[in-house]
């Protein structure tokens, strides 16, 4: 049986649109980040997965600690559903949160908040002035992993904070204030973990990516070498974290490095297809059924826009992956409640037959649907809520 007729015989009580989880699929490219990270714990980058059950499920399994969370809300969230070591790796805004957070000693133990500015310190203060008692409040300090070089700079636009010294001064005065406590660093090097460096069809693009990143993790081995030396002398670090999906196994290697973080991974969306130096296996899938046939070498399915996040263009759409040979009207693309499909493959298509279709990115996904029905083998074996599906949109 191919992956199309399992996922169809497994769903065949459900109607579309519906997504899915392969969870042999997913235990594998689990496996995959854990051989990789070579010893090192990965932190699971929760904006990637977006179901609590499934989070729940991954940091079950060997390799994997703590959780990368995306909004301060989400972190207490999950700390009052039970999980525990949540690093929020995006800087707040949201003075109730900070109040909450502030006010629950509990919560407060398992949280930490990324500031990159002394500026995030006075903010984070006038949120927490009226708090009585007042929790310690755990940081961790943003680095900029960017690579800059030839007046050019490749990378995140993150953090103002770069070199030893400025990484110190925010140290420093992180120390000088009650109430604050230094317990880890942040840099993510997205230009090499979140750009393939094997684009389709474009050689001297693929030329000048594996170039740049060469370059970034040479110039980066040292610079964040450094900072954690220069931070270390002021605080007492419990990690330092780095990487993603797509560097696992280059920044692992920096000694500096404490754990490494990953999300994507888990699902293996279509731009996680770009990259040399590991496959994983496609394993969330969305299905939408076919409502009409407009012509011949033609379906029209349901639904279908979800695109992701980033600079706007063909990549950021969904894959037409099951049947394969299925791609979008050009005039068309994928629409908002129905999204023409073109080729040969359309022609064995009838009526109230699926389409499964993998997203751009990741965790997105999930705020399309309320369930992820995870697939073991040729059944569902259950379905699990999105952080839609019981009600939580952070983002
Ligand atoms: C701070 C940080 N670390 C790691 C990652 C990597 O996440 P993923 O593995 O989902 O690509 C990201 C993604 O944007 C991030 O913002």
């Amino acid at each position: 049986m191919d992956d199309r007729q399992r996922y169809d015989r497994a769903t065949a009580a459900l109607e579309p649109p519906f997504a899915i989880v392969d969870l042999a699929a997913m235990r594998a490219n689990a496996a995959d980040l854990v051989r990789r990270a070579a010893g090192k714990p990965i932190r699971v980058a929760s904006k990637s997965i977006r179901s609590r059950p499934l989070l729940e499920r991954i940091l079950a399994m060997d390799g994997f600690r703590g959780v990368m969370s995306y909004t301060l809300p989400e972190a207490l969230w999950l700390a009052g559903n039970g999980i525990t070591d949540i690093l929020v790796a995006y800087p707040t805004a949201d003075r109730h949160a900070l109040a909450a957070l502030a006010g629950d000693a509990r919560a407060a133990g398992h949280i930490t908040v990324t500031v990159d500015s002394a500026a995030h310190l006075d903010y984070i203060e006038a949120a927490v002035a009226a708090v009585r008692p007042r929790a310690e409040i755990r940081l961790c300090l943003d680095l900029d992993a960017a690579y800059v070089a030839f007046g050019r700079r490749a990378g995140a636009l993150r953090s103002p904070v770069r070199e030893p010294h400025e990484a110190a001064d925010l140290a420093a005065e992180i120390a000088k204030r009650p109430g604050f406590r230094l317990v880890g660093l942040l840099a993510y090097e997205a230009q090499i973990a979140g750009v393939g460096d094997a684009p389709p069809s474009n050689a001297a693009r693929a030329r000048l990516i594996r170039l740049m990143q060469a370059l970034s993790a040479r110039e980066l081995i040292l610079r964040r070498g450094r900072v954690v030396n220069a931070v270390r002398r002021l605080a007492d670090l419990e990690f330092v974290n780095g990487g993603g999906t797509g560097s696992v196994e280059l920044t692992t290697r920096e000694k500096a490095v404490t754990e490494l973080a990953a999300g994507s991974g888990f699902f293996h969306p279509r731009l996680f297809d770009f990259y040399r130096r590991f496959t994983g296996r496609p394993a969330a899938l969305f299905a939408l059924p076919v409502v009409r046939r407009p012509g011949p070498g033609t379906v029209t399915v349901l639904g279908g826009g979800y695109l992701a996040s980033g600079p706007a263009g063909p990549a950021r759409a969904p894959q037409p992956y099951l049947p394969a040979g299925l791609r979008y009207a050009p005039e068309e693309g994928a629409g908002e409640v129905q999204t023409p499909l073109l080729g040969q493959a359309a022609e064995d298509l009838r009526l109230g037959d699926r389409v499964w279709f993998r997203h751009a990115k990741a965790g997105e996904l999930c705020e399309h649907f309320d369930a992820l029905h995870l697939v073991d083998g040729d059944t569902v074996v259950e379905p699990v809520p999105t952080y839609r599906g019981e009600g939580r949109t952070f983002l």
